[in-house]
């Protein structure tokens, strides 16, 4: 590549890391989950007045400037020396930033460093008290969402983790990841601190328990099917992310555009249901919105801005994509996100 990146695949060219760009096993998910967007066409619409296009929509009560926020992310030291410079982007872009579990910074530091309203991911270690703890320390720094990953009972075989003998990076003295903290490890192999501290028993009942010690709302993420969707309604939560973790989990998961719309009829709109996956272009976010999702998570390209130009990096990423949305709003027809509708893309299955 010559000269500036003029898209989010140029970012992942410049800033090159094994660890974030692998997926499980054979890479079939993670690769699929970007080919199934390109199956999927959008016609144009013509001469309707689109002088003024408005990106902006609500995303559990909080207004932002488009419907485009930050997935949760390990260990963004990995990829920049201080993480909280995502959390500023994210203000600065006025969204919204999932903070991972496995964040490199603490909570209180990311809280610290930026007004972005935030999200705290989780998942839950077989001590509930250490839990606990961290869920109430994320609410008590303002963190406005719970997302419980529930994908990830274990952790999926990235090989390319296993080649470069992954291993987490050296903190000071005084630092502690926080999904170390029910470990006596020292996080040299991840997969095995994972399996130590993380409950693989924790099941839909457990839920309950969850809302019983927090007052944020709790979304889901890592949901795939009409029948988890029916069930994720049925215990209450404030809302689901339909993900296959980024294609770091279950290899040969289905892609997350091809069921997003059978996850969204299965919920009703009795909730909102969020996506990610794959979305490296503005008409991405337009189809996954077309489908019914109510907003787009982004992943590796966030970490790819981070890597290659810091700060500045992840705002160019959200903006390009930003820039990229109005213009295939434009060009289709649509004002507002709210005028997106099923109408405006047609599914492989459709064009046949
Ligand atoms: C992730 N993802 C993730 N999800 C989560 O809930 N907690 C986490 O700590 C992580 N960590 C993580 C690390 C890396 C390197 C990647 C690439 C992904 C999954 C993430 O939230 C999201 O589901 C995917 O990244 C979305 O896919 P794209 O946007 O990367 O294609």
């Amino acid at each position: 590549m010559v000269g500036e990146p003029v898209n989010l695949n140029e970012f992942q060219e410049l800033a090159r890391r094994d660890f974030y760009a692998g997926g499980a096993e054979d890479q079939y998910t993670l690769e699929e989950n970007m080919e199934a967007f390109r199956r999927i066409m959008i016609p144009p619409r013509i001469l309707v007045d689109v002088s003024r296009i408005d990106l902006s929509t609500n995303v559990l009560g909080y207004n932002i400037s488009a419907p485009i926020l930050i997935a949760p992310t390990a260990l963004h030291k990995l990829a920049h020396p201080e993480e909280v410079v995502t959390a500023r982007a994210a203000a600065a872009c006025k969204t919204i930033m999932a903070l991972s579990f496995t964040s490199s910074c603490t909570l209180e530091e990311v809280a610290s460093s930026c007004n972005a309203v935030r999200f705290f991911q989780i998942y839950v270690y077989k001590r509930r008290d250490l839990s606990a703890l961290l869920v109430q320390r994320a609410e008590r720094n303002g963190y406005k969402a719970l997302v419980l990953t529930a994908d990830s009972p274990r952790v999926g075989r990235k090989e390319a983790d296993i080649k470069n003998k992954m291993t987490l990076p050296k903190l000071k003295n005084t630092e502690r990841f926080l999904s170390l903290e029910a470990s006596s490890d020292n996080g040299s192999n991840l997969a095995a601190v994972a399996k130590e501290t993380k409950d693989a028993s924790f099941c839909w009942k457990d839920i309950e328990w969850l809302s019983t010690i927090t007052n944020m709302p709790i979304l889901i993420k890592g949901l795939l099917t009409r029948e988890d969707a029916i069930k994720a309604v049925k215990v209450g939560v404030a809302g689901i992310v339909v993900s296959n973790h980024g294609g770091r989990q279950l290899d040969y998961a289905p892609t997350t555009i091809t069921v997003l719309e059978e996850v969204v009829q299965a919920v009703g709109g009795r909730i909102p249901v969020f996506f990610d996956g794959g979305v490296r272009r503005g008409t991405d976010v337009f189809k996954a919105l077309a489908l019914g999702a109510q907003a787009v998570l982004i992943g590796r390209p966030v970490i790819y801005g981070l890597a290659a130009k810091g700060e500045y990096g992840v705002r160019q990423v959200i903006q390009m994509l930003k820039d990229e949305l109005e213009l295939t709003m434009a060009l289709s027809g649509c004002h507002s996100v709210k005028d997106i509708t099923r109408r405006h893309v047609r599914t492989e299955r459709e064009r046949l």
